[in-house]
């Protein structure tokens, strides 16, 4: 990290550990030990998201193809995120005959040069430029005039609040122009037991992912967070459709964080809440995309309907 990420990174524990009750946020999730558990997660059979939005791109390729490109030529196919790629190689080997150039975004440099270097190998005949940084930076700083067609997938956007993801899809709608397009793959609501162990897997890989943050403040931060008296407890609120990751202290304990030069004090059963991952119905949909000019245009489903690929196209 960077000395400014260094400084955030700090400057938001220690807001989010002095608040009642306490939080840390998810984005924090995502270094490298956090990225390797997240593949693991993607891999899990508890995680459907990613094998059903996979399907979508596997067996609804056309349907995709044509909602999203219909009218469309020579355009940018940016993907908000970049991924290890392999939902989207369907899509691109699909698109293989169009006039387009593919430009992943992601603010991890590694993780761009990883991608287009499998683009590349893979699919030698498709244009691909990689950019790096963050989302909106890079929109604003892109010559190119050409029609924008926008990935954002994996139901990344349920990990805001819908207050946040309406205003990232407000920013994201000011930046296209009309008749631009997006893809937005959203998880949908659905029964707590398919849910619920989609966050609370058996192998507790994703408890890893989650207490890691506790191990990364230690890392980075001087923390002496003890993991044995911290743990992972997701909830599936159903009224709402929103599942929430917590770590929960076992015990009465003070942690002290050297670079913070403070200690933070847990009672047993206090509750650090750090994520947010919320389903969605139309409802849902209606309410983080409204004030945008971002009509709903067709929503494809995997064969089971736990997903949804939503396609808008901006006004
Ligand atoms: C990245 N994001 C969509 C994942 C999700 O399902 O909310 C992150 C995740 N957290 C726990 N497991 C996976």
């Amino acid at each position: 990290m960077n000395e400014v990420m260094m400084k955030l990174f700090a400057q938001e524990v220690k807001e989010g550990l002095s608040q009642s009750p306490k939080r840390l946020s998810s984005k924090w999730f995502y270094d490298k030990k956090g990225d390797e558990l997240f593949v693991k997660i993607m891999g899990l059979p508890e995680y459907y998201l990613t094998k059903c939005e996979e399907e979508i791109f596997e067996q609804k390729t056309e349907s995709l193809i044509s909602s999203l490109i219909e009218g469309v030529e020579d355009f940018d196919l940016l993907e908000l995120g970049a991924g290890d790629g392999t939902k989207t190689m369907h899509l691109l080997s699909a698109l293989r005959d169009q006039v387009f150039t593919y430009r992943p975004i992601d603010i991890s440099s590694n993780a761009i040069k990883t991608l287009e270097e499998r683009v590349s190998k893979e699919l030698p005949d498709v244009k691909v430029e990689g950019l790096q940084g963050e989302y909106f930076e890079v929109l604003s700083k892109i010559k190119s005039d050409k029609p924008k067609v926008i990935l954002f997938m994996g139901s990344n956007i349920g990990n805001m609040l819908d207050e946040r993801a309406n205003d990232f899809l407000l920013e994201l709608s000011a930046a296209m122009n009309k008749g631009d397009r997006l893809l937005l793959g959203v998880d949908l609501i659905k029964d707590e037991s398919i849910i619920l162990p989609a966050y609370n897997d058996s192998l507790g890989i994703t408890a890893e992912f989650n207490l890691n943050l506790l191990d990364r403040i230690n890392r980075e931060l001087g923390g002496n967070f003890n993991r044995r008296f911290f743990k992972h407890t997701p909830r599936y609120d159903k009224q709402k459709g929103v599942a929430y990751s917590y770590i929960t202290s076992l015990a009465d304990q003070d942690v002290r964080i050297d670079a913070l030069d403070q200690s933070f004090h847990f009672n047993e059963g206090d509750r650090v809440f750090t994520e947010v991952s919320r389903k969605y119905d139309d409802k849902a949909l209606e309410t983080i995309t409204n004030h945008t000019s971002l009509v709903l245009k067709n929503k494809i489903f995997d064969s089971k309907e736990y997903f949804c690929d939503a396609i808008y196209f901006k006004e």
